[in-house]
């Protein structure tokens, strides 16, 4: 993604933004080995950039994508030996240092955004972007009106009251459930404290981000458009 030279020097690590338009302005910045005074010029990951003749090392390429995680996968880092799969398994031809921004749990299947982008994985997820989450759940039981009564009035978790930003039944033991506050195991605890039993948990959407038709394991690259959603 393209960017402003002076916001690049800055994210390099170069000083504030404001510094890195002086140095640009004083003719201490180069692009490709060329002298540059507009810090409004843009550059991406394949420009090399100088100050004093100095190259910076390069950023790393940013990568976003969507995961329809399967069942059965864990949302770690750690791979231990012998133990369960881990999404990033999914990932192991690309080059890049990858994490899951947020979780979901081993049995819980869905859309997951995988990244390298510690800024964005915050926008994603700090309570304070309110970024909703969707899930589809299915339970072999009869889904009652006071089933979803009781689900909206929400529950304790954590010594935190959460509640539901919004229950809909789609059919007899299919229901949609959207939350905000992503505390751990929020929507089985909501389920379980509801007298339902769960069958599949499955995400369904993130913010905009459908998980559309993708099958278990399959990931797609999220668009600039996508990205600038969260940012
Ligand atoms: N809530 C849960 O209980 N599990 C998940 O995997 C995600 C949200």
């Amino acid at each position: 993604m393209k960017k402003r030279l002076s916001k690049a020097l800055a994210g390099a690590g170069v000083a504030s933004r404001r510094k890195c338009e002086e140095l640009i302005f004083a003719g201490r910045v180069a692009v490709n080995g060329m002298g540059v005074l507009e810090p409004q010029m843009l550059v991406d990951a394949t420009d090399s950039l100088s100050v004093d003749g100095q190259v910076l090392p390069k950023e790393e390429t940013k990568v976003y994508y969507l995961l329809n995680k399967p069942v059965g996968y864990l949302c770690t880092n750690v791979r231990l030996k012998g133990g369960a799969r881990i999404v990033l398994d999914l990932f192991t031809h690309i080059p890049y240092r990858l994490f899951s921004v947020g979780r979901l749990d081993q049995d819980t299947s869905g859309i997951i955004l995988i990244t390298n982008d510690g800024h964005f994985a915050n926008r994603v997820i700090h309570p304070s972007y309110q970024v909703s989450k969707e899930y589809l759940v299915k339970t072999s039981m009869e889904i009652t009106d006071e089933h979803l009564k009781i689900l909206s009035r929400g529950t304790s978790i954590q010594g935190v009251h959460v509640k539901p930003l919004a229950v809909h039944k789609v059919r007899k033991g299919t229901l949609k459930i959207t939350v905000g506050e992503g505390k751990k195991h929020e929507v089985r605890t909501l389920i379980a404290k509801a007298g339902l039993n769960l069958l599949e948990l499955t995400r369904i959407r993130i913010g905009s981000l459908l998980l559309g038709t993708l099958p278990p394991g399959g990931y797609r690259e999220l668009t600039h458009s996508e990205i600038k959603s969260f940012m």
